[in-house]
């Protein structure tokens, strides 16, 4: 049985499919949908091979024509590069304004195969198909769209909303066991954000979680998407709460920046920040620091990294100053008050920063 979520944005709405084999649903609910009569999957060259040729029977077997694409897995392919690669296939093949993209993949496909779709010809309509766990709580919904630049993570992008997604968490056998659990960071971050129950509910799971038992996984991943989509319902462009999700990613950027996009996977990376910012929170908003440890353990619980990395300090600071969450040039950061609720736009004190950072 395949949970429904819907994203409430009036006449950019759309629903979230949840459960085994959804990914087979793709071309009937396409139809509906009345796209086409072209589609374009962009993958990756690790997910296409698994799951490429099932989704192009299903959009086929649906009448469509089908082109797909796969681009090299990894952050280094949220490019220029690859993107304008990707205007010249979608040419190659005739993709019109009636034709639409299926990012399949993880959240790198999805940031990318979105901004294609969100520029090409001014913005055609895509599907989102996340093959990752972080993919299925965050990145697919949302309308977040978006390349790197070397300067910095999404600095190019557009808030682009797909017209279905399409999360298929059978997908997740074949998922690496690190990026799984790298995927648990933006689960926990739901429960500090905006849910005491669920963080409790987490705990009270970890070793379950951990091990990826099916029947609570589905159930997890749903809940994340009805906190998402309910966050993004009330502030689709980030104009105030949006804000909330973005809790351990000033820290968390930054050292996956530094690192050069290949050390830290990015929900690793924010396990870190989320580490950070909830020792910063304990000095700064009134957070019990007994609340702190039980974030921070149970990150340590699901696998997570908490503790601070071999990086150097100022070259950590400055990557933070770029990111493009800093206003009016004070570094804010997203700190936690309790446990299911954070406050946006809180000033840290500089010395305060680098004296969190040496005690993690
Ligand atoms: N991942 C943060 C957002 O979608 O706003």
């Amino acid at each position: 049985m395949a949970d429904k979520i819907k994203v409430d944005l009036g006449a950019r709405s759309y629903e979230i499919r949840i459960g085994a084999g959804v990914l087979g649903q793709i071309g009937t609910l396409c139809r509906d949908l009345d796209l086409g009569p072209v589609a374009l999957v962009v993958s990756d060259e690790h997910v296409n091979p698994l799951y490429g040729p099932p989704v192009e029977a299903a959009l086929h077997e649906a009448g469509f024509e089908v082109g797909r694409v796969a681009v090299p897995a990894g952050e280094a392919s949220k490019s220029g590069k690859m993107l304008f690669r990707l205007y010249d296939e979608a040419l190659d093949r005739g993709l019109d304004r009636r034709g639409f993209v299926v990012a399949l993949g993880g959240g790198v496909v999805g940031d990318l195969a979105g901004f294609f779709a969100a520029s090409f010809l001014r913005g055609i309509r895509y599907v989102q198909i996340p093959t990752s766990l972080l993919a299925m709580v965050d990145s697919s919904v949302g309308g977040k769209t978006g390349i790197n630049l070397p300067r910095g993570k999404n600095l190019v992008g557009a808030f682009h909303q797909p017209v279905l997604v399409l999360a298929d968490v059978a997908a997740l056998r074949t998922l690496p066991a690190r990026e799984y659990t790298a995927g648990l960071a933006e689960v926990v971050k739901y429960g500090i954000i905006r849910d005491a129950g669920f963080f409790e509910k987490l705990e009270q799971n970890a070793a379950a979680l951990r091990a990826g038992e099916p029947a609570l996984l589905e159930s997890v991943i749903a809940h994340g998407c009805r906190i998402k989509a309910e966050v993004v319902r009330l502030d689709e462009r980030e104009r105030s709460l949006r804000a909330i999700l973005n809790f351990g990613h000033t820290l968390g950027h930054a050292v996956e920046q530094v690192t050069g996009y290949g050390r830290y996977l990015h929900g690793e990376a924010i396990s870190l920040g989320m580490a950070f910012a909830a020792r910063l929170s304990a000095r700064l908003t009134g957070f019990p620091p007994a609340e702190a440890d039980r974030m921070i353990a149970l990150l340590r619980a699901l696998g997570l990294p908490v503790e601070r990395p071999d990086l150097d300090w100022s070259a950590v600071r400055q990557a933070m100053g770029v990111d493009k969450k800093t206003r009016d040039r004070a570094l804010r950061f997203v700190l936690a008050e309790r446990i299911g609720a954070v406050r946006v736009g809180c000033e840290v004190p500089e010395e305060l920063l680098r004296e969190v950072w040496n005690q993690l």
